[in-house]
């Protein structure tokens, strides 16, 4: 795909951040927009100003966990504009909490939603993409994707899990002689609404963990990244690694090897201050610490 104009495009969680940049700068490259999430009045808003802009627009609310309606949208996208040629698989929570303290049903939560809706998302549409001869798979992984953190496993293991998806699924869609190239997205920090928008197990403070996400982490802003992800769709490019912050820490992880993990423990208390204080309380054989805030890339 060198050209966005005149493509039909679908971005889940498009309601709010990275979904509802990349829905703007879609539609004033020219596209034909389909856009869901779950939240109906964000989505609300990003569809108003996707008409201002001009662009054709379908619109539903869709909870990306729910197979069957991810299944039948697809088809209503596919009839609607009769082709669909990207989807951008993008919704997504965070959650911070560590494996001892987190539930079954926490963890599974944040797969469902960032790993199973990516995956829903993907066979859905890929039979119309294929069809389409001119097809692209963008799917929302993370720098969490290529590093993990403590206090981050799920977000971690889903946005892992999405990288190795999708760079199967390119690889087959090479081997397979399909027209449909397929991109995984690694964002940094970026300047939404994630980190208030996140949920955390007992005793974590929600909304100090979200400042400190929103003043120290959060570097890159939406449009930005819209940006950056769009230049890689153009250029066909299997892996965006968007903002300085991903970038540089991609490197140092592929230079360090697993040493990164012990460098990620030192430096907990600059990138994630409460954590060293947990650490510090950790370290004093008969104190139990919590209430550490850590933040989601
Ligand atoms: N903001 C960051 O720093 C950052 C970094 C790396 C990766 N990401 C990823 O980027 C993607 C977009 O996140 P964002 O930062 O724009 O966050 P955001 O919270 O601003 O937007 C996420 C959107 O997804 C929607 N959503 C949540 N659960 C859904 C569901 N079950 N079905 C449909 N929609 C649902 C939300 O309603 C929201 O509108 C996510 O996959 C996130 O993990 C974000």
């Amino acid at each position: 795909m060198t050209d966005i104009k005149g493509k039909v495009a679908v971005v889940t969680g498009a309601g709010s951040g990275i979904g509802r940049a990349l829905a703007y700068d879609l539609a004033r490259r020219g596209a034909k927009l389909a856009v869901s999430d779950v939240d109906a009045t964000g989505l609300a808003q990003t569809v108003k100003q996707i008409r201002v802009i001009g662009a054709p627009v379908h619109h539903a609310r869709l909870d990306v966990t729910d197979r069957a309606a991810v299944l039948s949208y697809a088809d209503e996208v596919a009839s609607e504009f009769g082709v669909v040629n990207i989807i951008m698989n993008n919704a997504g929570i965070a959650f911070t909490g560590d494996i001892e303290q987190m539930s079954f049903e926490q963890i599974e939560r944040v797969m469902d939603v960032d790993f199973w809706g990516v995956v829903n998302g993907t066979k859905a549409f890929l039979p119309h993409l294929i069809a389409s001869g001119d097809g692209h798979v963008v799917n929302i992984s993370s720098l969490f994707g290529l590093l993990s953190v403590p206090g981050q496993s799920a977000y971690n293991a889903a946005k892992f899990a999405v990288r190795g998806f999708t760079e199967a699924l390119r690889q087959e869609m090479l081997v397979n002689g399909h027209n449909v190239h397929v991109t995984c997205v690694h964002p940094g920090g970026i300047k939404t609404a994630i980190a208030r928008n996140a949920g955390a197990v007992d005793g974590h403070d929600v909304a100090a963990l979200a400042a400190f996400f929103d003043a120290k982490l959060a570097k890159t802003s939406p449009e930005a990244a819209a940006k950056s992800i769009l230049r890689a769709v153009i250029g066909n490019r299997p892996r965006a690694v968007v903002g300085l912050d991903a970038k540089i820490l991609d490197i140092a992880v592929r230079v360090l090897g697993p040493a990164y993990q012990r460098l990620l423990v030192m430096g907990a208390g600059r990138l994630m201050p409460s954590a060293a204080a947990h650490a510090a309380v950790a370290d004093e054989p008969k104190t139990t610490g919590n209430g550490r805030a850590r933040a989601s890339a």
